[in-house]
């Protein structure tokens, strides 16, 4: 039996439109990797909105639309934040253990914490690991719930559409999966397939994200003829530790820890944020990292510090207590020192176009979460507001697959996998050693200081790899690398052509060939 909807992805956006939908309909929720490895896993800071009496719906619009640098959608801004106390009273009722705190009376409330851009404090979080909360919360639901078909370890390659089989219809249809431990290839047919493959970090040599977020949804998307939207937005966190160790994976310190008071400071111990802008510490990320960057290199310095070592200990530890412990063991002391900081890529603001219901430009397809554009970030994202896009936009998108769900048959058969002309490779290397080049000219090429230059030498390097990468797939058993690494370099090269199209410099996209904002703000829309 196929299932009524196949999930491909378990961060906070499958995994809540999986319950959200799993009383009425049969789902299946793929995992390339286990529940435990996904953006959402490692978020730190936590979830905006509107809960403080002092604030709201209105002041955390204007703060988003100011982030965004003009490139917000105004409706869909106004519709997520005011989606967002519905969303966290679902997450409560479902049991994520969000911080609470207790007032001079006794009364007991939620924790706000603060984060750059937000003008009051409005981000609810579980101490300093709430991702971590909200998918032991859900996974647990999950994997209890009847109608939910877990599937851990198989890797989504394509998408199935009715024009890719000659069909009488556009609509897609399934999408062919890989199990990694088998490696046999299966068609999954679905009345509904749902994108929630999060975002692309790893297209960058240094990022916060984990090894999963290598863009394959956006990918999938683009090769089934899906539009895609300011790929050329990449966000770097101003802060992740500077460590040897962090080649793979950087260690995230908080925004909510400059929230809570945290100075930047010159290798002399010198603060430099005011330099840069009014806001200093709790300037939008783009600013912060730019003036980082800016600081890095004029100094001839590896890093800058962050330092919290002013508040008392205790306060550290309790606000703190798993970036503590995370920097303690790589031998950093954030109690009593600086410790070392550099940016790094973290979150992918352009994506898959969708609607306010999460509809991509082919019937039956959706996406949600980082993989999606909806409109909600413009040009910077907003720290915390991207949980709640993943929790908002998968409840648009639950709502709208049940009205249609008794409309929509079950899809026909399915072709095979066709393996009829592939060996197995005898050069693994090539993946490794491709993998590794694209992630390195993309750091030096098309990081967070731009020029046209540089945009164009990245452009020559992917195209060639594109071509060798092609020539990999069309004569060798597909792998869980190769798949990942020919979505890599595919997004590479979507991010590369939206920033060439960009001839100014706004919010996350600067370049030094064009430094000035342009008089209309527009999206760069890409069509396949
Ligand atoms: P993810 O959580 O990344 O999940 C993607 C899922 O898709 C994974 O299960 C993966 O295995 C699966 N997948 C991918 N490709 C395939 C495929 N081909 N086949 C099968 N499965 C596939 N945002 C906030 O709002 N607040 C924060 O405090 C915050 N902190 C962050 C801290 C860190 C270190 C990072 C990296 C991000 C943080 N973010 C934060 C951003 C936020 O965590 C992500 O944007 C969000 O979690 C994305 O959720 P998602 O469900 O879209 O994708
Ligand atoms: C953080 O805790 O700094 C991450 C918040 C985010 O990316 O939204």
């Amino acid at each position: 039996m196929s299932p009524d909807v196949l999930i491909i992805g378990c961060g906070a956006a499958g995994l809540s439109l999986a319950l959200k939908l799993a009383d009425h309909a049969k789902v299946t929720i793929l995992s390339k990797a286990g529940f435990d490895l996904s953006n959402t896993q490692y978020a730190q800071g936590g979830i905006s909105v509107v809960l403080d009496e002092g604030d709201s719906l209105a002041s955390h619009v204007e703060d988003t639309l100011v982030a965004g640098a003009g490139l917000c959608n105004p409706q869909i801004v106004d519709f997520t934040v005011s989606q967002g106390p519905t969303q966290i009273a679902w997450l409560i009722d479902q049991g994520v253990p969000f911080t609470q705190k207790m007032d001079q009376q006794g009364r007991v409330s939620y924790h706000l914490t603060r984060e750059g851009g937000h003008s009051h404090r409005r981000v609810i979080h579980a101490e300093d690991a709430t991702g971590r909360a909200i998918v032991s919360t859900l996974s647990a639901k999950v994997k209890a719930h009847p109608n939910i078909q877990l599937l851990e370890r198989q890797i989504a390659i394509d998408l199935i559409t009715g024009k890719k089989l000659g069909l009488n219809t556009s609509r897609c249809l399934g999408a062919y999966v890989l199990h990694r431990e088998t490696g046999t290839v299966i068609a999954m047919p679905a009345r509904f397939v749902i994108l929630a493959t999060g975002g692309a970090g790893k297209v960058y040599l240094y990022t916060s994200n984990p090894d999963i977020a290598t863009g394959d949804g956006i990918a999938m998307a683009w090769r089934a003829g899906c539009r895609l939207a300011n790929m050329e937005f990449i966000q770097f966190h101003p802060t992740c530790l500077y460590h040897p160790s962090a080649k793979s994976q950087s260690c995230l310190i908080s925004e909510a820890v400059r929230g809570e008071g945290g100075r930047l400071l010159l290798p002399d111990g010198t603060p430099f944020m005011t330099r840069f802008d009014p806001r200093a510490e709790l300037a939008p990320r783009d600013i912060v990292a730019r003036a980082i960057d800016h600081e890095m290199k004029r100094l001839g310095s590896d890093c800058m510090f962050l330092d919290l070592s002013h508040k008392p200990g205790h306060f550290i530890m309790e606000h703190f207590p798993n970036i503590y412990h995370s920097c303690l063991q790589l031998g950093y002391d954030m109690v009593n020192q600086p410790i070392p900081v550099v940016p790094a890529a973290h979150y992918t603001c352009g994506g898959v176009i969708t609607d306010r219901q999460g509809r991509t430009d082919i019937e039956g397809l959706y996406a949600i979460g980082e993989v999606a554009f909806t409109g909600l970030h413009g040009a910077n994202r907003m720290a915390s507001n991207s949980l709640l896009e993943c929790l908002v936009f998968a409840d648009a998108t639950s709502l709208d697959i049940l009205t249609q769900m008794e409309d929509i048959p079950p899809p026909p058969p399915l072709p095979a996998w066709d393996e009829s002309r592939v060996t197995n490779s005898d050069e693994e290397v090539v993946v490794s050693h491709n993998w590794d080049e694209l992630r390195r000219f993309m750091w030096d090429y098309v990081g967070i200081v731009r020029t046209t230059k540089r945009l164009e030498r990245a452009k020559r390097r992917v195209d060639l790899l594109q071509g060798e990468i092609s020539e990999y797939y069309s004569h060798f058993r597909v792998t869980n690398d190769l798949i990942e690494l020919r979505n890599l370099t595919l997004v590479a090269d979507l991010i590369i052509r939206c920033a060439l199209q960009r001839k100014e410099s706004r919010g996350l996209h600067y370049t030094l060939d064009y430094p000035e904002l342009g008089a209309v703000a527009e999206n760069t829309v890409l069509v396949p």
